[in-house]
């Protein structure tokens, strides 16, 4: 019998797709079973109207419901905590809608709501005590407002923890919507920073997810062992190769003109296609150096923001991934030259990618986030915790190779 893997699976949540889904979430949570839903959300979703016409649809169809709005910027120990609480109220069901941050929180309070516990009961350790996740929990219907994260159809909830300075997740199947509505209508109102930040994000889910290392080259394992990320598979290549062609084609009308519904609904499809893809084959380098510069920089204030500070997921992941690609374009050339035709009809993978980053006002270096030479040490070890990650790197990267991204990257 082969040494390497050989079998490769398919896992997603139930999509519904198109302009106008989300006036139908009242019935789709009715037929779900729900009674009395907290519907998890940020603040421009109950300030723009959303949660009340999203209220509206749930009564309709017989759902009690309340509103949780108490997310600010990217989930954090404290604000998941907060939102946890709040879940424990006897709902049956939830609804997440927002950007990646509202639909993580909601992956969490169907969590707490169903097992109890805490955070940092389900943090894989060291961080936290690993607990895995004991079976299914209550159903979570997702519909993003942002087009980036694809957290309506992934596995993981990704949470901020400063005072150790680095971001991690819980992750496990339980943890997946039972729907995800996916309406592109409902990410028109994004600003352009906003837009760029998160269409960012959805391309390297798509490129990290083309890039990991294959499936068939991992050591075979039982179904038991098997981790979620499987490595780069035919499913995933298929949704990864539309949604770099996706993006290629769409994200540049999308920040340059909001109201472009054409480009919208492409990129709503790519990030819930990335999403399907990177939940299954995983991404690598990019998102392992991501989460500490995320995590270490919360005095950089981002366009489109409403003035916060902070380093918005997508930028965090996408302004290594020059250097990165760069660094692995002799381990995977035919998959480097086959998405940079994807993404511009280019030949180097990097350097289509940095044009985009440009033209769409994405930051392209460390330096233009607010970080120097001497900071880049601090982010190695952050980088290194994420072994989850860089074991799918398709060339080893130890400390020293990190170190070097980092550098060329400034
Ligand atoms: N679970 C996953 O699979 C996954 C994958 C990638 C990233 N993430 C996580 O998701 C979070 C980031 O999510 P995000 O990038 O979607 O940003 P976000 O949810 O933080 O939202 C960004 C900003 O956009 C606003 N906003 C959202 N939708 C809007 C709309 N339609 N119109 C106007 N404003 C709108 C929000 O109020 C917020 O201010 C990070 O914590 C990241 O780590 C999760």
């Amino acid at each position: 019998m082969s040494e390497t893997a050989t079998t490769f699976g398919l896992d997603t949540a139930r999509v519904v797709f198109g302009s106008g889904a989300s006036e139908e979430t009242g019935e789709h949570v009715a037929q779900l079973g729900i009674t009395r839903a907290l519907v998890v959300c940020d603040p421009f979703v109950s300030g723009s109207g959303l949660a009340e016409r999203l209220q509206a649809s749930l009564e309709a169809a017989g759902v009690e419901s309340s509103v949780y709005d108490r997310i600010a910027g990217e989930p954090s120990e404290a604000s998941v905590a907060e939102a946890g609480e709040a879940a424990r109220e006897g709902y049956d069901g939830f609804v997440g809608i927002g950007g990646g941050s509202a639909l993580d929180t909601a992956k969490l309070c169907a969590l707490f709501a169903t097992h109890g516990g805490e955070l940092l009961d389900y943090v894989n350790a060291p961080i936290g005590r690993g607990t895995p996740v004991p079976g299914p929990v209550l159903p979570l219907v997702a519909l993003p407002t942002t087009s980036g994260t694809g957290s309506e159809v992934t596995t993981v909830a990704v949470v901020d923890f400063p005072r150790l300075g680095t971001k991690t997740g819980v992750s496990h199947r339980h943890l997946r919507p039972a729907l995800a509505i996916v309406d592109p209508a409902l990410t028109v109102s994004c600003p352009p920073g906003v837009t760029a930040a998160t269409g960012i994000d959805a391309l390297m889910h798509a490129l990290e997810a083309y890039t990991v290392s294959a499936h068939d080259t991992r050591a075979r394992m039982s179904l038991a062992q098997r981790p979620p990320y499987q490595g780069a598979n035919p499913f995933s290549d298929l949704f990864c190769e539309r949604a770099i062609a996706l993006v290629g084609e769409s994200l540049r009308t999308a920040v340059a003109d909001g109201d472009d519904l054409e480009a919208r609904t492409a990129m709503a499809l790519a990030s819930t296609v990335a999403g399907i893809a990177f939940s299954g084959a995983g991404v690598h380098v990019p998102h392992a150096l991501a989460y500490p510069i995320a995590s270490l920089q919360h005095d950089w204030t981002p366009a489109g923001y409403g003035g916060a500070a902070f380093v918005p997921h997508g930028y965090a992941v996408a302004v290594t991934a020059p250097a990165v690609f760069r660094f692995l374009a002799d381990a995977v050339p035919e998959r480097c030259a086959a998405a940079s035709r994807l993404l511009d009809g280019g030949e180097m993978l990097a350097e289509s990618l940095a044009r985009l980053m440009e033209d769409i006002g994405a930051p392209t270096r460390l330096s233009e986030i607010g970080y120097g030479a001497d900071d880049l040490a601090k982010l190695v070890p952050g980088a290194l915790d994420q072994r989850r990650l860089l074991v799918g790197s398709p060339k080893e990267v130890g400390p020293a190779e990190l170190q070097a991204l980092l550098e060329a990257s400034l």
